[in-house]
């Protein structure tokens, strides 16, 4: 006999004489922690814990969950479309830019631009911060992004991602390159998407970090955990291994100490892939400076700083050299820096070697 609906139960009816093999059942308590509950709304209810708020923000987010409604739908269909490869420039950076990354770039400019109180849009892939509006034309947030994290992964079809950092537009300062350099704890805001298995948006904004799933089928974020918290300790360390003799000195240590004493090693080479793992099973994410990349080769406003705002939010620590990520302050938008982020204890355990 099929349930169409059921919880904790009282049965209607057993024998409905037009559906006779179909049992009704209904709650007479309704669960409501089972209710599904959309990106959307779950913003609309943070803000309403704010009496003076705005709805500006609210708009933002909106913003962003349709440009990656949008990416998730070309990263999926990207070798059928043909838009795997490299479009055949490099950015300001000097990296090789693959056609998503430009696809994705668009999209998000596409959605946030028309938000009345986006002041700046600044991205991985744009030489200077974009001005769309001065505070004094209502211009209150400020929008930084990687469109696509780990694009140089796309021709295998490893998992990508996306990330943005909110912050506010301080409208006495008319440069865009000053107003967006602020320490990461000044964020109002800051997310991911990951483009994988399935496409997970993590959001934080002042009441902890919110997992929400894709469902494609309405086409909804659906809430899956609210107020994520990461473990406080696992044996696992995410590191490009391969550079471990241009590390300095105490990551190497670090690593001989893991090696005797059971740690597992997971990186993918997206650090939205890697973080996301870290987040939800625990465990370090280095990338430390190398003979390369000095100063390591993120970057900070729109990769480490929000990065680290998520993972301090769900409880673990964050660190760019010696200080915490939140509190470095940045010279310049595409500026880069060490990242060590993770579980509490295995962050701890990494910075001793460091000393
Ligand atoms: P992006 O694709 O936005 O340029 O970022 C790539 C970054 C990051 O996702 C990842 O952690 C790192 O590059 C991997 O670098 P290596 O290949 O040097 O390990
Ligand atoms: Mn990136
Ligand atoms: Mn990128």
């Amino acid at each position: 006999m099929a349930v169409l609906w059921s919880a904790s139960v009282k049965t209607l009816a057993r024998h409905d004489s037009r559906t006779p093999d179909v049992e009704i059942r209904m709650t007479t308590r309704h669960d409501f922690s089972e209710n599904l509950m959309s990106l959307q709304s779950h913003i609309l209810l943070e803000e309403a814990k704010h009496p003076r708020a705005s709805g500006d923000f609210t708009w933002i987010v909106s913003a962003i969950s349709l440009a990656a409604k949008s990416i998730a739908n070309q990263v999926r269909r990207a070798r059928l479309s043909g838009s795997i490869g490299q479009f055949g420039e490099t950015n300001v950076q000097g990296e090789e830019q693959q056609k998503l990354d430009v696809i994705a770039n668009e999209a998000i400019m596409r959605c946030l631009g028309t938000r009345a109180s986006v002041a700046v849009l600044a991205s991985e892939e744009d030489d200077e911060p974009t001005i769309l509006r001065k505070g004094s034309e209502g211009g209150k947030y400020c929008v930084l992004f990687d469109p696509l994290d780990g694009s140089s992964n796309l021709d295998t079809g490893v998992g990508v991602g996306t990330i943005f950092s909110i912050l506010r537009n301080d409208p006495n300062i008319p440069d865009a390159q000053t107003t967006v350099c602020q320490p990461g704890s000044k964020q109002v805001a800051a997310g991911y998407i990951l483009y994988g298995s399935s496409t997970i948006f993590v959001l934080t904004t002042d009441s902890g970090v919110a997992l929400f799933e894709l469902d494609p089928y309405i086409g909804s974020f659906l809430l899956v955990k609210d107020n994520l918290r990461i473990p406080t300790a696992n044996k696992v360390y995410s590191v490009n291994e391969a550079y471990a003799s241009s590390f300095p000195q105490g990551y190497q240590n670090y690593l001989a100490w893991a090696h005797q004493n059971g740690y597992s090693s997971r990186y993918i080479g997206s650090m939205v892939a890697d973080v996301h793992r870290i987040l939800l099973t625990g465990g370090v994410f280095m990338y430390p400076p190398t003979k390369k990349n000095p100063e390591g080769k993120l970057r900070y406003l729109y990769e480490a700083s929000p990065m680290a705002f998520i993972i301090e939010r769900a409880g673990g620590l964050a660190y760019s050299g010696a200080i915490p990520t939140l509190e470095h302050l940045p010279q310049r938008v595409h500026e880069r820096v060490p990242v060590l982020m993770g579980s509490r204890d295995e962050v701890t355990k990494v910075r001793e070697f460091l000393r």
